[in-house]
């Protein structure tokens, strides 16, 4: 079987691509990704197999130059004679920022160059399934506080929290508009934490958030929100079980469901038990940020409750040599907490019945331990700054 895989440089496409290499049913993997030279190429695709010492098969795997962005990437992706063998498009790049300034760019590389790949994939002579990693957020913000199911989306009339989950959903309606749904399987992992092992994450983007709470303390989010969340070993090895299984559905959530989900106090718990010399995490009301902001400023009116945690105000004194980083870390991390808020967990029944390889995924409350070290080590400033 030969596979085109978008996104291999990526926190999801990469441990994808090391979990493929180790297929026996996988001949060729065709890398699609960005890069100045087919050296550059080699270079990164390298680089995804050294970080846990994984075997780089270079006669297995081809990279193939191109970016969504292109607007005569359909026609080049046609010309390429080495891709027409492509049996299975996996299809995980996207622009994933939940950050405003970057709204057009999403739209683009996850609207725009997802129907560029469609329209060559249309034309491919032997494609059997085109795998598109969506995500459970594209329900959107209305749903909060329960179990979603797969059938529940895509819903034209959801509300989105960012420009990101609004794109992906149209991902999805998008693929069905070019593809016949036998040839159509898509995969909604939710929010993919770090990693399971005891290794380095190939992303730092979920972890970030909670490294930021961790050094704030203050938690701006209800006590015991619900999380669902799962580590990027698991995403990936559900995923590749799933294209190889015998599939009763087109669409499966990949997620923690209601039995692996965390939450926000469980979370905070764990953290507390590894950073012992920070201070107890304090659940507060979102409105409350807006004080922390303005002291961060210096302009907090002398009757604001904040003064009423003086522990607080001389601990943030002690890490931030300059308070306005708080008001930088602040605006980073406002959509991963409306995300946290929602309270969304993403039922996972049809993929442990369908998969019976896979098993529950561990709770990130448990598996976050192996992750404590990597986390004391962001650097939070350089991961505000670049959303
Ligand atoms: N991470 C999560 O929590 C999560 C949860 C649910 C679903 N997902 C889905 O999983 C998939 C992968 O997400 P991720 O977390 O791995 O994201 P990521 O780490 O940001 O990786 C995105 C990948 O897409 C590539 N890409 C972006 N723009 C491109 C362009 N214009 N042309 C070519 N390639 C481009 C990137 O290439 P460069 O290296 O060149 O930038 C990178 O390989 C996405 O479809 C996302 O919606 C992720």
């Amino acid at each position: 079987m030969n596979i085109f895989l978008t996104g291999a440089t990526g926190f999801v496409g990469g441990e994808l691509l090391v979990n493929l290499s180790k297929r026996k049913e996988v001949d060729k993997i065709y890398c699609f990704l960005r890069a100045f030279s087919e050296d550059e190429a080699n270079i990164k695709l390298e680089n995804i197999f050294r970080i846990h010492h994984d075997y780089y098969d270079e006669k297995k795997i081809i990279p193939v130059l191109g970016n969504l962005f292109d607007e005569h990437l359909t026609e080049y992706l046609i010309k390429n004679n080495t891709i027409t063998d492509t049996d299975v498009i996996i299809h995980s790049a996207a622009n994933t920022s939940f950050s405003k300034i970057y709204d057009d760019m999403v739209e683009r590389a996850n609207m725009g160059g997802l129907e560029k790949i469609l329209l060559w994939a249309k034309q491919l002579p032997q494609l059997q399934t085109f795998l598109y990693i969506g995500t459970a957020t594209i329900c959107g913000k209305d749903i909060k506080n329960r179990l979603v199911f797969e059938d529940e989306s895509p819903n034209l009339a959801a509300t989105h929290l960012v420009k990101y989950t609004y794109t992906k959903m149209h991902g999805e309606l998008i693929i069905r508009k070019h593809l016949p749904q036998n040839k159509i399987l898509i995969a909604r992992p939710s929010i993919i934490m770090g990693d399971s092992r005891v290794v380095v994450p190939r992303s730092p983007v979920i972890l970030w958030a909670v490294a930021t709470v961790n050094q704030l303390r203050f938690v701006p989010v209800s006590e015991n929100a619900m999380l669902d969340m799962i580590p990027v070993d698991y995403a990936a090895n559900a995923i590749v079980s799933l294209l190889f299984a015998k599939r009763n559905h087109k669409v499966y959530h990949i997620s923690s469901g209601q039995a692996a989900s965390t939450t926000t106090t469980k979370i905070c718990k764990s953290l507390e038990d590894y950073f012992t010399d920070l201070p107890p995490f304090h659940f507060v009301n979102k409105s409350m940020l807006n004080q922390v902001k303005l002291w961060a400023k210096g302009k907090l009116p002398p009757e604001s409750e904040l003064y009423k945690y003086p522990q607080y105000l001389d601990y943030w004194h002690h890490v931030f040599e300059d308070p306005s980083a708080i008001r930088i870390l602040l605006a980073g991390l406002d959509p991963y907490l409306g995300f946290a808020e929602l309270g969304q967990v993403f039922d996972n029944t049809r993929l442990l019945t369908d998969v019976p390889s896979i098993k529950q995924s561990l709770p990130a409350h448990v598996y976050i331990n192996n992750c404590m070290s990597f986390i004391e080590k962001i650097d939070l400033l350089e991961g505000a700054l670049n959303p």
